[in-house]
This record gives structure tokens, sequence and C-alpha cells, in this order.
């Protein structure tokens, strides 16, 4: 086998904008996509040349002879049909949150588990440009051991399709968990957390959450609905011993060294002074596409690719439990602290 033989479940607004299009990308051929709206399916079918639509998964499943499904519908559907398709023998991929309990993702781990099937999770903050160099960064001797963890990411109101209005239980699963995962993808398991929650009403609301890893690390997290979609929304800083490195919003990356003091002889370092990255964004390659920079053709490769036995580790079930668990530290501290389950 030399691509995947992949159905899709779920032709929305997100798997139209950045799924869809990124899969040509990968070791993958599209053989079948559904659902539930035969129109929306046929339309998708037709703009990202699968040969087969269906108007339900069941059919489509029947029907064709597939490896893995990519289901992007939202949380209320991820367990039961992540559990059904792996009982089926297929490889699944789902988007975040993968569930809306830690209890459902542990059942989707077990039957992983016991099924030997790949339960992959979109959190493709992990591929994102910005944050592979800041990983890499802070993993080479240098750096010294990861210590401290700032990060932030904020959005303005919004309604995730799951659910009427803007909870904090909604906001933490819909949109803060993919720092919930990256915070731990950069410096392992969170073990205890403290959380103050300022909630204006109308689904405006924010979190500032106080991190103990288990690394011994510390770190703050920032997650609000305040600010508007036209702001820049995201900040990451890494600190070891002697170096940090930024990630600001997500496309630029400053690496800080031991710079030398200032003096009157002073000139460029360039063992120890300040590096900093940032796409040029006119050169019209695949690599520099916004998909690309955002993570999404990165974590579609590694699923494809962890399949084919080609390497690879892409996010996981175990890992969506984490960032559910996390989640659910954070929501029930109010202001103690809570260990993480
Ligand atoms: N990773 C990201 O950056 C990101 C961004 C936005 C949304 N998402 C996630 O993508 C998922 C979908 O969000 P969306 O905004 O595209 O929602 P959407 O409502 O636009 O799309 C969901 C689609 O699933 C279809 N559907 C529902 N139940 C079905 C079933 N049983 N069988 C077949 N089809 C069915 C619906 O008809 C709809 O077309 C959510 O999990 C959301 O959190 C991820």
């Amino acid at each position: 086998m030399d691509r995947v033989r992949l159905g899709v479940i779920g032709c929305g607004r997100f798997c139209t904008s950045a799924i869809f299009p990124v899969l040509h990308l990968a070791p993958i051929a599209l053989q079948a996509v559904c659902d539930m709206d035969e129109a929306k399916a046929q339309t998708a079918a037709t703009a990202f040349g699968a040969p087969r639509w269906y108007g339900d998964h069941h059919r489509m499943l029947d029907a064709e002879q597939l490896d893995a499904v990519i289901v992007v519908i939202g949380p209320q559907a991820y367990p039961a049909l992540a559990v059904e398709l792996m009982r089926r023998g297929l490889h699944v991929y789902v988007e975040k949150p993968p569930a809306r309990t830690s209890a459902e993702a542990a059942e989707m781990l077990r039957v992983s588990r016991e099924t030997g099937r790949l339960c992959s999770v979109g959190f493709m903050k992990r591929f994102a440009t910005g944050y592979r160099m800041a990983r890499a960064i802070s993993q080479t001797p240098e750096f010294g051991p990861v210590t401290f963890v700032e990060a932030k990411l904020t959005y303005g109101n919004f309604v995730p399709t799951w659910v009427e209005r803007l909870t904090p239980n909604a906001f933490l699963l819909d949109h803060s968990i993919h720092h919930l995962d990256l915070i731990q993808h950069l410096a392992g398991p969170v073990d205890r957390v403290s959380t103050e929650l300022a909630d204006r009403g109308e689904g405006r609301l924010a979190f500032a959450v106080s991190l103990r890893f288990r690394s011994g690390a510390v770190g703050t997290l920032h997650l609000s609905s305040l600010e508007s979609r036209g702001h820049p929304t995201e900040r990451l800083h890494l600190v070891g011993v002697g170096q940090s490195v930024f990630v600001d919003n997500l496309l630029q990356v400053t690496h800080y060294r031991n710079a030398p003091l200032a003096g009157p002889e002073r000139v460029l370092d360039l063992q120890r002074d300040a590096i900093r990255w940032e796409p040029n964004l006119t050169l019209p390659f695949i690599e520099n596409s916004s998909l690309a920079h955002l993570g999404y053709v990165g974590e579609i490769q590694e699923f494809a690719r962890a399949i084919l036995g080609q390497g690879g580790g892409p996010p996981d079930i175990a890992d969506g439990l984490a960032a559910i668990r996390l989640a659910e530290a954070i929501e029930s501290s109010k202001g103690h602290t809570i260990a993480v389950a």
C-alpha cells in the first residue's frame, strides 16, 4: 500500500476550508465523502476529486474498501463514531475536541488500544511552522530544560457548533484545547493548575491559569474570548536557562541567546545574539501557504505516514484525553489548586 484509501465524514465549513484542500499533499487517495446533507457531500466530491459521495456513513462503509476515515462533525458525534469505525478495522482521525468529557475520551483510547487502530486528533498547532521551530530550539542542550511556559490563545465572541451559547466548558474544549495540547507537547504533562475566571456574560470570558508541570517547570496560560478576530490571538514564550524563544502570532519566531553586554566595541555576535525568523509570504510555494504554516498540511501528512508505517506519531486520543483532563481541572479549579487527573 503506497496510499491510504480514505473516506471523509462531515463536509462542512472547516473540512472544506482546511482538510480537503491539503489531502493531495499527503500519501492519500480520497475514495469517498459523506455528509448527512448529501448535497454538501456531492459538492465536496466534485470540488476535491472524490469519485463517490454518500448521505449516510453506513452506506459508505459497506460499499467502500477503506483504510482510514477522517471525521469532521463535532464532539457530540466523535466518541460513538470513532469506536464504530475502529471496531470495523479502520484508522480514524477526529477533529478537536475529540469528546465532551474525559470519560468519553478514555473509552475511545481503550478501544484504540483494544483494536490496534489509530485514533488521531486534530491538534494541528504541533505542526505549525513557528511552534515546530520553537520546539526544536527548546530541545537543544544549550537552551537548558524548558522551565517557564507562557502561552496566550484568544479569540472574539463565537459559538461552537455543538452548543447553543459559549460557556466556560465549551470555550475550553472547543477553543483553548489547542494550547492545552500544545503546552504539554512542548513541556510535558501538567501536574496541577490554579485558575481564575472573569465571565462578563454573553460569551465574553477570560481564564488566567497558573501551571506546574511534572518536569518541575512552571507557567501561565492566558485564554480569552474578549478580543476580536482581527487582533493577534496567539503568543508562546518558552524559557530555558539563559535562553528563551518567543513565537508571536504563530509566524514570528525570536530566539534570545546569551547575548554579550553592550560596549563600545560591540559587533553582531553570530553565536550569541538573538535570531529572528518570519516567513516571506510572497513566495508562492506549498510549504509557504497558510494551511502549511498553520499546521494542517503537517498533521494530515503525519496521519497518513503513520498508517503506512512510514514513521511519525500524530497526536492521538491519549493526547486528546490529556488535553480534556487539563480542561476539566482548569474549569473546576475556581481559585484552588487542582491536581490534573
Ligand atoms: N482545528 C481547527 O482549527 C478547527 C477549526 C474549526 C472547526 N474545527 C472543528 O471541526 C469540526 C466541524 O466544525 P464545522 O465548523 O465544520 O461544522 P459544520 O457544522 O460546518 O460541519 C459539520 C458537517 O457534518 C455534517 N454531519 C453532522 N452529522 C453527521 C453525520 N452523522 N453523518 C454525516 N455528516 C454529518 C453536517 O451536515 C455538516 O455539514 C468541529 O469538531 C470543530 O471543532 C476545527
